[in-house]
Parts: C-alpha cells; structure tokens; sequence
C-alpha cells in the first residue's frame, strides 16, 4: 500500500469581462488575424476593478470543493501558485483561508510564474506524501491585466485573467501506476534565461510592481523541446510512455506550441485539452482552468492519465503525470 494524493474536486472562476481580439484592433498596430493565427487566442476574460487574485480564488476553491463534496474544515492546507498577488504580502493563500472561513491548517503561495500550478501541485503531493496535510487546496490565480504594459503589442494581447482550484486528498493505492492521483513529476528552472520572461519592477528594485516583458520567439523556440522533455521525464519516472496518455493538459500559451509538443509526443489534438481560445495565457491559472473545463466538457473521465506541462519565466518548467 503506498498514499497517493487523489483529485476529489475541481473547479474555476472566470470574471465576467469578455474582451475579444477586435478590441485590440481600436488602439494597437494589430489585427484579430494576427493574433489569432499567431497564438490561436481569440478572446480572454479580463477582472472587473476591484476584483483581485483572492476574489478569483476563493471562487474557484469554492467550487471545486463543492464538487469534492467538503468543506472549509476538511482542508489541511492551502497552496496557491499565483505572480499576481493582492499584496507582496500576506500570502493569497491566507486571504483564501479567510474569505472561506477556515480557521486550521496552514496556507502559502508558490512563485513559478506560468509552471506555478506545476510546481504548486507537485509541493501539495509532498505535503500528502510526508504526511503534513491529508486535504490540500491547489489554486492556480492570476489577474496578469494588471501587469500589462497596454502600448506593446507583443505581450498585452496574449494574457488574459482567470483562476482555477483542486482538491487533493490522500488516499491508499496500490503503489502501481494503475492508482488514482498523482503518479509522478519533474520540476526545472535555469535563471540564465530571466531575461527572456520577466517583469520590470519589484519590491527590492524599483519599489513598483512594473510591467511585464517578454521576448516571445526565444522563449517560443525554447518551450516545444523542454516541455516535451519534461513530460517524457516525468512519464518514464514510472514506466510509462506516450501511448499510457489519455490526456495532455498543457499551459495555455500558444497553439504552436500546444500543437508541437503534441506532435512531438506522438499524442493526437483529439486527445489535448485546449482552452487558449477563449481563456488567452492566464499563467499559473491556465492548467487549473483547462483541467476543469476539460472535465465539465465531459472529456476528462475519473481514471483517464493526464499529463500536464508547463513553462514559463524564470525559465521555469515542469510536469505532472496524474490519474484522474
Ligand atoms: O506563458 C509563458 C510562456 N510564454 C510563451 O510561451 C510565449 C511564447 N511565445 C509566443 O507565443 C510567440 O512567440 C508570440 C505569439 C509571442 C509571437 O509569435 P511569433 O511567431 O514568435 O512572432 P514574432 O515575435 O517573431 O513577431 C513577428 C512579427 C514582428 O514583426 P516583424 O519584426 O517581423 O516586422 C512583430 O513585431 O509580428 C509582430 N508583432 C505583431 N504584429 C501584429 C508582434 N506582436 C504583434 C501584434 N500584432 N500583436
């Protein structure tokens, strides 16, 4: 017998505002077809003012512990992988904690930029397996409008605003790969290439949150070869190979590179989780939100093997391979 850290529920919040590409069209060098055949973003959803990374989160949480059927009291832990807090500090995950009205356990935030909810699952499936928490909340939160620099063209049409929640809890397996719930994973990050994905302010630098930039073909031209590494890593971790997948669930930052990895792993589109369309990149929000859209859809089934991957600043990337 061995613990294995089970998905019971899952569940994401969008804010209302629906912004679609032709909007860009009135104040930018830019048209709907470039960004559509570019990234394959066709509309993102932007937060209302006044709404914040907490707001998004406790929503999604909320829902995803309905659907788990628990409540605020059955949590151990709250883990939230955002790079858009309310605050520098406190954690998001303590405003989460509050607005749910949980007054036990523990909660913290997780900064891997868009591989946050990588790494943030991969941290709670250690908490389950060490034996500090039994329940877990993992949140992937971002509100990225806030961070956007609206004169460039090249990065403040691809981001977009949403949040997306898990719950995790520990149950017995068998210790074979046929078990429920996380399986294995494979996290990576190297600072030489800060410079590629980054925002340009701080609280030690310039005293102001700043702005994002990014230079999006090298960082383009790095992601395909990592992420399909990361996720064959991980897969072999335990044994499996492409064929074991049911499902990718990827970080929504682009269709190319949605489509390459696919192909590189030899995993037909039919078998890829795709939200980018109407979600844009919501960062460390993305995967969350595709694991619950992918299972309202109705594609995501309990026992199907997924494999999620993701890359961002940093760089950092990473997967997880799971059994829903
Ligand atoms: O989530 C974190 C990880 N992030 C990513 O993985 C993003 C990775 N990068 C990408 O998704 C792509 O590189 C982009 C979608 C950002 C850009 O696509 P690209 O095919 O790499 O285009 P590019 O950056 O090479 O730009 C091509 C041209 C340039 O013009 P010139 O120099 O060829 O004249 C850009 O100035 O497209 C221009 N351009 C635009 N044109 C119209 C850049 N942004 C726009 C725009 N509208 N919004």
């Amino acid at each position: 017998m061995s613990v294995r850290a089970v998905v019971t529920g899952v569940g994401h919040y969008l804010p209302e505002r629906i912004v679609p590409n032709a909007a860009f069209e009135e104040t930018l060098d830019t048209t709907d077809e470039w960004i559509r055949t570019r990234s394959g973003i066709e509309r993102r959803h932007f937060a209302a003012e006044g709404e914040t990374t907490s707001d998004m989160a406790i929503a999604a949480a909320r829902r995803a512990l309905t659907a788990a059927g628990r409540g605020p009291d059955d949590i151990d832990a709250v883990v939230v992988a955002t790079s858009t807090p309310d605050l520098t500090f406190p954690s998001v995950a303590t405003m989460v904690q509050d607005g749910l009205g949980m007054t036990r356990g523990f909660g913290f935030d997780v900064q891997a930029v868009c591989a946050g909810f990588v790494f943030a699952l991969t941290n709670a499936n250690a908490l389950i397996l060490a034996g500090q928490a039994k329940r877990v909340l993992v949140i992937g939160a971002e509100t990225f409008s806030r961070i956007m620099d609206w004169t460039d063209r090249s990065t403040c049409v691809l981001f977009g605003d949403g949040a997306g929640a898990l719950v995790l809890e520990a149950q017995d397996g068998t210790g074979d790969t046929s078990d429920r719930g996380i399986l294995s994973a494979d996290l990576n990050s190297d600072g030489r290439f800060r410079d590629m994905l980054y925002v340009d302010g701080g609280v030690s630098s310039t005293g102001h949150s700043g702005k994002l930039r990014m230079q999006g073909n090298p960082l383009f031209r790095q992601a395909v070869d990592k992420l399909t590494a990361t996720a064959h890593t991980a897969l072999s971790k335990v044994g499996l190979s492409d064929d074991a997948v049911d499902w990718i669930v990827p970080h929504q930052a682009n269709i190319r590179i949605i489509k390459g990895t696919a192909k590189k792993m030899g995993v037909p589109m039919e078998r890829v989780i795709v939200t980018v369309q109407d979600h844009g990149n919501t960062s460390a929000a993305s995967i969350p939100l595709a694991l619950s859209v992918g299972a309202e859809r109705g594609q995501i089934k309990p026992g199907d093997l997924i494999v999620t991957e993701a890359i961002g600043g940093g760089l950092a990337w990473g997967a997880v391979v799971l059994r829903w």
